[in-house]
């Protein structure tokens, strides 16, 4: 019965003009699901104080009710209703990074419901700086969750079209503010734990966080007992349907690339400019990463049997595309 009222929605694309986000403001205050732009990926937002709203936001992707989601803020009056606790270490993180793409995990107010936090004591948040985005919030005068707007475990959004593609049918509205900057994920960094720990890379390199805050202790670092500290990272995720390969070298995406021609095998590779063997991205991490999403859901769109990807340098500036690609290639 649930999934039924799950495609029932009449789900509008609009471009993100002034009276469409006082439109999309007024859907969230009456409990909608409005996908909206922000510098990492697009959004699926929800009223983060409404359970009804927030559980909305589980059906619509098939998100398992325990992944928990980001709360997106603006300013920090906002910030103030959705954690309980504020400690100096989360205002220099803020003074450096918000509004930006990183999220800080810290006590929960009582006033979130549990179906934000997967029934947990700790929230994420976040002020994103896309001025869509943040103008949305402080026109609905609500903390918004918004996970990433597709359904789970599949490649995030980084156009309204991807959106569309994804959700169509099961949600209310879509702003189309045109491609996100960043293309990837938010950095999600845990306060709440001595030293904080870094959930998942993005965005804001681990190095820029330790300048502010110290060091921080990767997920790696981590026992591998107990539960999933960050549940949403679980291996496979950010996928597109395509298989994915992800290779050594330039040079191994050659010789992969030769075996598969001679099988007669219909394939797509991904290669790092200046390297020629296939679609080419920057050679700079974060060039790259605006572009790798929009990359993947177009080649994905072609119906070929298999990707192969020319793995980045095991280097600090790459770690957060290598961490998704490892994702993609994970079956
Ligand atoms: O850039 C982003 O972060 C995008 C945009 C829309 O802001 N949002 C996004 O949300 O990527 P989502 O739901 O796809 O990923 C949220 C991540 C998940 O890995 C989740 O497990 C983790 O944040 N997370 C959320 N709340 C948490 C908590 N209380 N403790 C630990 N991890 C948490
Ligand atoms: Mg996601």
């Amino acid at each position: 019965m649930l999934e039924a009222t799950v495609h029932e929605r009449n789900t509008i694309l609009v471009p993100a003009t002034p009276a469409a986000l006082l439109q999309a403001a007024a859907l969230l205050r009456a409990g909608a699901l409005v996908a909206f732009p922000t510098e990492t990926v697009y959004g699926l937002g929800a009223n983060a104080l409404d359970a009804k709203a927030v559980a909305g936001i589980f059906r619509a992707k098939g998100r398992p009710a325990h992944n928990p989601l980001i709360v997106h803020i603006a300013g920090q009056e906002m910030r103030n209703r959705v954690v309980a606790l504020w400690p100096p270490l989360a205002q220099r993180l803020a003074d450096a990074f918000w509004p930006g793409p990183l999220t800080l995990v810290l006590p929960k107010n009582p006033a979130v419901p549990d179906e934000v936090t997967g029934g947990g004591p700790t929230v994420a948040v976040r002020w994103p700086a896309h001025p869509l985005a943040a103008e949305l919030i402080r026109l609905t005068d609500l903390p918004l969750a918004a996970p990433s707007a597709n359904r789970s475990s599949e490649l995030s959004p980084t156009r309204a079209e991807h959106v569309q593609k994804s959700l169509s049918g099961r949600i209310d509205l879509i702003l189309d503010g045109g491609p996100t900057t960043a293309g990837i994920e938010s950095t999600v960094l845990d306060l709440s734990q001595t030293p904080p720990v870094l959930l998942r890379p993005g965005p804001i390199a681990l190095a820029e966080l330790e300048a502010v805050c110290g060091p921080i202790r990767e997920r790696a670092d981590l026992p591998h007992t107990g539960p999933l500290p960050s549940p949403g990272m679980l291996a496979r995720h950010y996928a597109p349907h395509t298989p994915v390969e992800l290779l050594d070298s330039a040079e191994c995406v050659q010789i992969r690339a030769s075996e598969l021609q001679r099988a007669g095998r219909r394939f797509a590779a991904l290669v790092i400019e200046p390297n020629t063997t296939g679609i080419a991205l920057p050679a700079d991490p974060n060039a790259y990463a605006a572009r790798l999403y929009d990359t993947l859901h177009a080649l994905d769109a072609q119906a070929y049997e298999v990707i192969l990807i020319e793995c980045p340098p095991d280097t600090p500036g790459w770690v957060a595309v290598r961490d998704r690609l490892q994702r993609a290639a994970t079956r």
